[in-house]
């Protein structure tokens, strides 16, 4: 091995050929725009009535794919996923059809919308590759800390970010409406400077995406190019309705199938091959995880007999310690023509918000006018459920209606900006997820308590300031029409969806309270597994053999800026670990 690599160094010519070859190689693997052909995947209609594997693996998103493709390697995979497969839709592949996807409010739609309790208008995935097929593109890691703190082990946390980087994580093209973000949040302090990478550090950096420089998505479906084809079956519009448990004369419930229902409403159940290593793993997301759980069984007592639920274990932490991070953003209207972005740029503040940006609407390639097609303004449109112009629980079907029709009647000129947006670390504020119905369609009831705890309102009005202080930075006046001051956009009144501060009164100019009314959601809600308190420390359900829950329901926090880099090496990290414990090995 030295000597080769010694060989290589010496042969320039050589190494230029095999990184020719190897680059070659990965782009056949990843090029998306030729839909895969995954011959393992087909429509739950194809499949048996009743099957066997060794791995069930419930929910085919961000933890599903990577997690079934590693663990195909040995043994014989099911993955369950209830959408179709992301291949040869334009509106997931594409950067600029970002909206598109979450405005189609349709039963078919690969994104179902959710209203939380608190009236913040959300979406959950229902495709092949889950939310990363949804989502803004952000890919950035969690901070060594987190890592320590939650428990992994840094070295194969390590490896399974780069497995995952190496099909899906690119860097972004730096334009002018990003490259002026970075520079203002550099002059306003956010230092230092850390270039482009992954690594979570205090400070402005260039984060990584899944578009490729072509604006082209890629997602966690694709490291299902890594599984191992004759070992695993992956079934499309597959809804686990149920887990199936044995109890008799046994000490413990043992979860050994899943019944399911195929696109035609036919229903078919899965079971485990015999083997006291054999699971079934839940990676349902943070909403449908607790929600099966519930639905099977498993769960706060009194809650599930309220349904006629038939009650298998009693756990009243199921669906406690539901979050989403609050996010809160400025539209800032340009005078200079702005590329289209998504999130490129972060800024990691001391005080833990985090400053990032998008820029442009859907007019490239339209001279119209406004009334002549319908505009969005990307993760900041109505027609997602984004209206920060009027508070939560005031967003109704009629306010993004009206929003809408008032976009209409603006001009060209007024969506040419971007936005500048805070999230925060955490949070800490929590909630709960309770059903709604036993109907496995249907989203359960959530609630998030946004800004419940004083240190999470805090944490927001601290991003808003360096906000301000952005939008007046030298770096990024040429993107300001100098006439209207930082307070004035705050206060724009004009037929916008948004900034339009709630005027109150008593309080006209609190941060406070424009955190409160203005926020969105920048959909990275977590939790309602939590690791210690449903599942142990190697995700196994507590009380319960033969079931895991790996996906974002078992986070504390959100990690690092944006979670879906920590989602997807989460789902390899377990498959390596629950790997080598079957094969006997030692890590
Ligand atoms: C619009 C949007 C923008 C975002 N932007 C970013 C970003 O820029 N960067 C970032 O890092 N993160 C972002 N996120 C967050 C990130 O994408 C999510 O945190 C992550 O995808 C969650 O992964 P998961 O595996 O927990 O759940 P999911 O990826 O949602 O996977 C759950 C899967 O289970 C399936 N499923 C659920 N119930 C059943 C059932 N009963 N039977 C069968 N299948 C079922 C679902 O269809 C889904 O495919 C964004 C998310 C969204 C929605
Ligand atoms: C995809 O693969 C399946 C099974 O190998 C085959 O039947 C089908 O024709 C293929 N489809 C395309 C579009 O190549
Ligand atoms: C793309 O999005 C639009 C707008 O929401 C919708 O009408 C259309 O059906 C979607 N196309 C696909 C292939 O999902
Ligand atoms: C993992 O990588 C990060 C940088 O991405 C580094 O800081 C950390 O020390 C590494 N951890 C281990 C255990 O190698
Ligand atoms: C903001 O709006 C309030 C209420 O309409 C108004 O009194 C104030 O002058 C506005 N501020 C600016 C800078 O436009
Ligand atoms: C101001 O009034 C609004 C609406 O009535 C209320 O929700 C808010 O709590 C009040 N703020 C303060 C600081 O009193």
């Amino acid at each position: 091995m030295m000597m080769m690599m010694m060989m290589m160094s010496k042969s320039s010519m050589w190494r230029n050929a095999m990184f020719l070859v190897g680059f070659l190689c990965l782009l056949s693997l990843s090029h998306a725009e030729l839909p895969p052909n995954y011959s393992f995947m087909k429509p739950a209609t194809e499949a048996p009535p009743v099957s066997y594997y060794d791995y069930i693996i419930i929910g085919g998103g961000t933890a599903g794919c990577p997690l079934a493709a590693t663990l195909s390697q040995t043994s014989r995979v099911l993955l369950l996923e209830r959408g179709p497969a992301p291949y040869g839709n334009k509106n997931i592949s594409n950067l600029g059809n970002f909206a598109d996807t979450l405005s189609d409010t349709s039963p078919t739609s690969p994104s179902q919308r959710f209203i939380s309790e608190d009236g913040v208008i959300s979406a959950r995935a229902r495709v092949l590759g889950g939310g990363s097929c949804l989502n803004a593109g952000f890919y950035t890691r969690a901070s060594p800390d987190y890592v320590r703190q939650v428990g992994w082990d840094g070295r194969l946390v390590n490896e399974s970010y780069q497995w995952v980087e190496k099909v899906v994580a690119f860097e972004p093209p730096m334009l002018q409406w990003q490259s002026a973000v970075k520079d203002g949040l550099l002059e306003v302090g956010v230092n230092p400077y850390n270039g482009f990478t992954f690594d979570h550090m205090y400070g402005t950096k260039i984060g990584g995406t899944i578009f490729d420089k072509d604006g082209f998505r890629h997602t966690a479906a694709d490291l299902l190019q890594y599984a191992n084809p004759p070992m695993i079956t992956v079934l499309l519009h597959a809804t686990v309705s149920k887990i199936l448990f044995r109890q008799k004369g046994r000490p413990r419930l043992m979860a050994h199938g899943v019944a399911f229902w195929d696109g035609a409403g036919v229903m078919h159940r899965a079971y485990l091959n015999k083997g006291s290593k054999n699971e079934i793993i839940v990676s349902a997301g943070a909403l449908g995880s607790p929600q099966l759980l519930m639905l099977s069984g498993i769960g706060p007592k009194e809650h599930l007999q309220s349904f006629g639920i038939n009650v298998l274990l009693d756990q009243p932490m199921v669906g406690q310690g539901m979050s989403d991070n609050p996010m809160n953003a400025i539209y800032i209207p340009s005078p200079l023509p702005v590329e289209i972005s998504l999130i490129q740029v972060v800024g990691i503040t001391e005080f833990d918000s985090y400053i990032e940006a998008a820029s442009g609407s859907n007019f490239a390639g339209h001279s119209d006018q406004p009334s002549h097609f319908t505009p969005n303004l990307g993760m900041f449109s109505p027609q997602i459920g984004q209206l920060s112009k009027v508070p939560p629980g005031k967003r109704t079907p009629e306010a993004i209606a009206k929003a809408v029709e008032q976009m209409k009647s603006l001009e060209v000129s007024a969506f040419r900006g971007g936005f500048i947006l805070e999230k925060i670390m955490g949070p800490v504020s929590t909630g709960h997820l309770e059903l709604k119905n036993l109907n496995p369609y249907d989203n359960p009831l959530v609630t998030f308590n946004y800004f419940k705890e004083p240190e999470d309102l805090r944490r927001c009005v601290q991003g808003m300031e360096i906000i301000e202080k952005v939008i007046e930075s030298k770096a990024f006046s040429k993107f300001r029409y100098p006439y209207i001051s930082v307070e004035a956009l705050i206060n724009i009144t004009v037929h916008f969806p948004v900034n339009l501060r709630p005027r109150h009164d008593n309080d006209s100019k609190s941060l406070e309270q424009f955190c409160k009314d203005t926020v969105m959601t920048i959909w990275h809600y977590h939790g309602g597994c939590h690791v210690g308190r449903v599942v142990d420390h190697d995700y196994k359900v507590l009380g319960v053999d033969a079931l895991r829950i790996i996906d974002g329901s078992t986070l504390n926090y959100s990690p690092g800026t944006n979670p879906q880099a920590t989602v997807m090496m989460l789902g390899r990290y377990m498959g390596m670990k629950i790997m080598s414990e079957r094969l006997g090995k030692k890590e």
